[in-house]
């Protein structure tokens, strides 16, 4: 079992021996028998090392037709093919060569390269699929220009859809017919798509900031054409958002979206033609949640994003994937945010980062941003490198301002347009267009785990003085044993506890008042910041807006959390502080052996308060209510018993639920809405707060909070509020009735039901392992699916702590036994599913030996994918 496979590193980088100048691509599409021609204009790249070095040309479940070099077919002696490799030894510094190559797309259920979704064909090739279509230089430092000729039955495949501009078409023999598509701008070939099927298209038009039309389109099967407008609307204002905000124009006549309901992730950028998820495209007011809505307009302002930060600017190498994936999640949440609620962007940004980065920094997978080797890039699509990587962007943002920023994407853009750069490039920018040096900064991009601020406050009465003295330091991560300090923006105010004024930040030596919200900087170590005139004893209020992303510990009584729950007016550090609290009581409950369940008084009437008096955006008070995660909390404990931690925070909530009923069910009645429903951050807020209310209201056993329950789940005409009383149902005694109401509604639209598995995955009643076996037999299931893996299985062992960590270990037998049967049909997937093993060492020794005896069933299965294997090993060396 203790094999070895053999890592890319980074350091190891050379340039291609070969650049190819233009590809011209003909598919003769046919289900099991597709055939690709490719004609390679190619010429030796002068910045290799070696002038005579061979081509070797990437290729993966490819059968070979012939090869022609400059017209002449080449015999078998002149070139040498492997499992994933072609060698040709002797090659002119110019030449073409004219490849022919069979693939079978219906049997490709990795979802990579060419495949089949409901009789439709398409493509992903990011990072490493375009070699699974023909063989060639699949790196992303190679750029050409390509063109794409697509053949297939008119009948069955009336629409073919490619990169770029469609020029040319006409009729074949056989039914077939043909169309050309011309890509003029230089791209890699990870970016290529094309699409064939039976689609139908919601279209508009936009019109650029300089005067140019582009018709904006998005391709869906028939029938979910009326699901469209949400997306085709957000596309417009993600357009209209990159020319006002990034002088940004699109660059080709067509922007295309399709949707594809077999897809291994959220969406993909390739040019003019985004190929995305089914979730994040479709919906209507009937079937999409809220968070729906949200997830789609964020999702199709990344992948238009990308055609800037990704595509006319690539990456140099997979390791620099944070140049483009960083870069552009920083842009969507901005877009996000301009056009919604900035502080509830922010915070619901700042708990995804703790639900899932934070762990992935402290476990076994932890890596830097740009990352130093990996045996599968597809296991580097990741927290750390989208979401860890968008807050290094946004602590460049937050150090240049909003117009230095602009500036060095200026800079950025007039340095490396049409180009394969890396993050050092995209600093290097940032700098020079400001002036600063980000040398210090940059250890940001080289160094894994989170680092941890320690900070104490010392007042001074006589001296007027308040000093806080900051300690940073970063654990150890696999691979780097010590850590260099980090230049860390730390944002903070002071307030005045009796008046709650915020006071002005002068430090030491200045001679003028300084502003209520100052950013410093910290570099060393250690840091002492001296703050004068102030009058009286304040509470700080510390990393405004999550300025950095680090742990931060300060001992706050609870008097000064609730105190800044009241009154810090840093939307951010305001949540922080109740999320602190209860953070904090769930964490003391845990450890102690017994004590009160009770909620403590002083949360209740915080909690009262915040219902009933102040006049907070409902979206934020919603925020403030919600307990943090049992996932969230399982980052703070060790020796984990996950069925303890969840009784505890269950029974806190219970206790909350009894004590505040009455403000509760105020809350629900005077939020409660019978209008038609409207998406926007106000609606979608007020629908929030009473859908939280509600989720108390639901641990309370009586007949008329089942009344209401039973109300809004009958009456509501939008899917966020009917999903909200079905949750609490799934929960409860006597809620199948509901769900099976729920399913034979829904049966016929696979992302409804992708909700209906989620929930019972979820369910906290006993027997959710059986369940969740079970929904593996439904019809509307399957394993073939991602997104239906995801809803039950990946949820399941994700997010259902107290029965994925149920003492019999049944639950990680079951995981592992997933991951085997994935791993055959979808590597991506099954390696996706396997981290959840990731945090074996951190539960109770019992639980602890039974998730690695899984690990290692896993790990010693014969002919286990690299994508798997990487994971479930780096895991087992973590217990080493
Ligand atoms: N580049 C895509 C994005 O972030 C990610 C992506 C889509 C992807 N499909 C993939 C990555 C398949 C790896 C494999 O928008
Ligand atoms: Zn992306």
């Amino acid at each position: 079992m203790q094999e070895q496979r053999q890592a890319i590193q980074r350091l190891d980088y050379t340039p291609p021996p070969f650049l190819i100048d233009r590809v011209d691509l003909t598919f003769e599409l046919e289900e099991t028998n597709t055939r690709v021609l490719s004609r390679l204009v190619l010429k030796r790249n002068p910045a290799h090392p070696d002038a005579g070095a061979p081509l070797v040309l990437n290729g993966e479940e490819l059968t070979l037709e012939s090869i022609k070099l400059d017209g002449k077919t080449l015999d078998a002696s002149e070139f040498a093919l492997a499992d994933t490799s072609l060698t040709i030894p002797t090659l002119p510094d110019e030449c073409i060569l004219e490849i022919a190559t069979r693939i079978n797309p219906l049997a490709n259920t990795a979802l990579s390269g060419l495949y089949v979704s409901n009789g439709n064909f398409f493509t992903q090739c990011e990072a490493e699929g375009f070699r699974r279509i023909t063989w060639y230089l699949d790196r992303p430092d190679v750029m050409a220009k390509f063109t794409t000729t697509i053949i297939a039955d008119k009948t069955r495949y009336p629409v073919l859809l490619g990169n770029g501009n469609r020029v040319d078409q006409g009729q074949m023999d056989r039914n077939r017919h043909w169309v050309k598509w011309v890509d003029p701008f230089r791209k890699p070939s990870y970016l290529f798509a094309l699409v064939a099927g039976k689609l139908v298209v919601l279209s508009d038009r936009h019109t650029t900031a300089s005067g140019k039309n582009v018709n904006v389109e998005v391709w869906v099967e028939p029938g979910d054409v009326e699901k469209c407008h949400h997306a085709l609307a957000s596309a417009k204002a993600a357009m209209k958002w990159d020319e006002d905000r990034f002088g940004l124009e699109y660059d080709l006549d067509t922007y295309m979206i399709v949707a594809v309901s077999d897809f291994n992730m959220g969406a993909m950028e390739n040019k003019g033609l985004n190929i995305f998820n089914t979730k994040y495209v479709l919906a209507r007011p009937e079937t999409a949640t809220d968070i729906d809505f949200d997830g789609i307009e964020a999702v199709v302002g990344h992948e238009y994003f990308h055609n800037w930060t990704g595509n006319r600017v690539t990456c140099r190498d997979w390791f620099q994937l944070s140049l483009k994936e960083g870069l552009t999640v920083f842009r969507d949440q901005e877009f996000s945010s301009d056009i919604g609620s900035r502080a509830v962007q922010r915070i619901g940004n700042v708990r995804t980062l703790r639900e899932y980065q934070f762990p992935e920094d402290a476990g076994p997978q932890a890596h830097p941003v740009r990352p130093d080797s990996y045996l599968e890039i597809n296991n580097f699509y990741t927290a750390t490198v989208y979401e860890k990587g968008s807050e290094v962007v946004r602590m460049i943002y937050t150090l240049t301002g909003k117009e230095g920023f602009r500036k060095g994407m200026d800079l950025y853009f007039k340095r490396h347009d049409g180009q394969a750069v890396t993050c050092d490039d995209f600093v290097a920018a940032m700098a020079d267009a400001n002036g600063l040096d980000l040398t210090q900064f940059k250890r940001w991009y080289s160094q894994s785990g989170t680092p941890r601020l320690d900070v104490e406050g010392v007042y001074d009465a006589a001296a007027q003085t308040f000093t806080l003295t900051v300690k940073q330091g970063c654990p150890a991560t696999p691979g780097q044993p010590e850590k260099q300090p980090y230049l860390i923006p730390f944002a903070l105010g002071l307030i005045d506890r009796t008046t709650g004024a915020e006071l002005p930040l002068t430090l030491e030596g200045e001679t003028v008042p300084g502003a209520t919200s100052r950013v410093l900087e910290l570099k060393e170590a250690t840091e002492r910041l001296v703050f004068t005139g102030v009058a009286s004893h304040p509470v700080p209020s510390l990393l405004r807006d999550f300025s950095a992303p680090v742990k931060l510990d300060y001992p706050y009584t609870d008097d000064d959390l609730v105190f800044l729950i009241a009154n810090d007016t840093d939307p951010f550090a305001r949540w922080e502080a109740a999320n602190t609290y209860l953070t904090r009581l769930l964490l003391q409950r845990y450890q102690q052996e017994s004590g009160s369940n009770a909620a403590p008084t002083q949360l209740v009437a915080a909690f009262d308060k915040l219902l009933t008096q102040d006049r907070l955006d409902p979206a934020l008070v919603a925020l403030m209510l919600q307990l943090p995660s049992e996932q969230f909390l399982f980052e703070a404990l060790s020796d984990v018993d996950p069925s303890r931690l969840h009784a505890v925070r269950q029974s806190l909530k219970q206790s909350l639920a009894r004590e505040l009923r009455s403000p509760l069910l105020a809350t629900y009645q005077r939020l409660h809405s019978t209008e038609p429903y409207v998406y926007n951050a106000a609606e979608a807020g007020r629908r929030s707060l009473q859908n939280v209310a509600l989720d108390y209201l639901s641990e309370l056993d009586e007949p008329r909070i089942t009344e209401l329950l039973t109300n809004q789940y009958r009456h509501a005409d939008n899917m966020t509020d009917k999903l909200a009383a079905l949750s609490a149902f799934s929960q409860r005694e006597g809620g199948d009735q509901y769900l099976a109401d729920f399913a034979a509604m829904w049966q016929d639209d696979p992302l409804v039901m992708d909700k209906w598995f989620t929930l019972q995955a979820l369910s906290d009643r006993p027997g959710a392992l059986a369940r969740v076996q079970q929904l593996m037999n439904h019809p509307a299931f399957a394993m073939t699916n991602p997104n239906k893996v995801r809803a039950l299985i990946t949820a399941f062992c994700n997010r259902n702590l107290a029965s994925f960590h149920a003492a019999d270990g049944y639950g990680y037998a079951f995981a592992a036994d997933r991951v085997l049967d994935l791993d055959k049909i979808n590597p991506q997937i099954a390696a996706r599913l396997a981290a959840c093993f990731n945090r074996w060492t951190r539960v109770e020794p019992k639980r602890r030996a039974m998730m690695k005896a899984e690990l290692e069933r896993v790990a010693g299965q014969p002919g286990l994918s690299s994508d798997t294997y990487e994971i479930v090993s780096k895991a087992l060396q973590a217990g080493a």
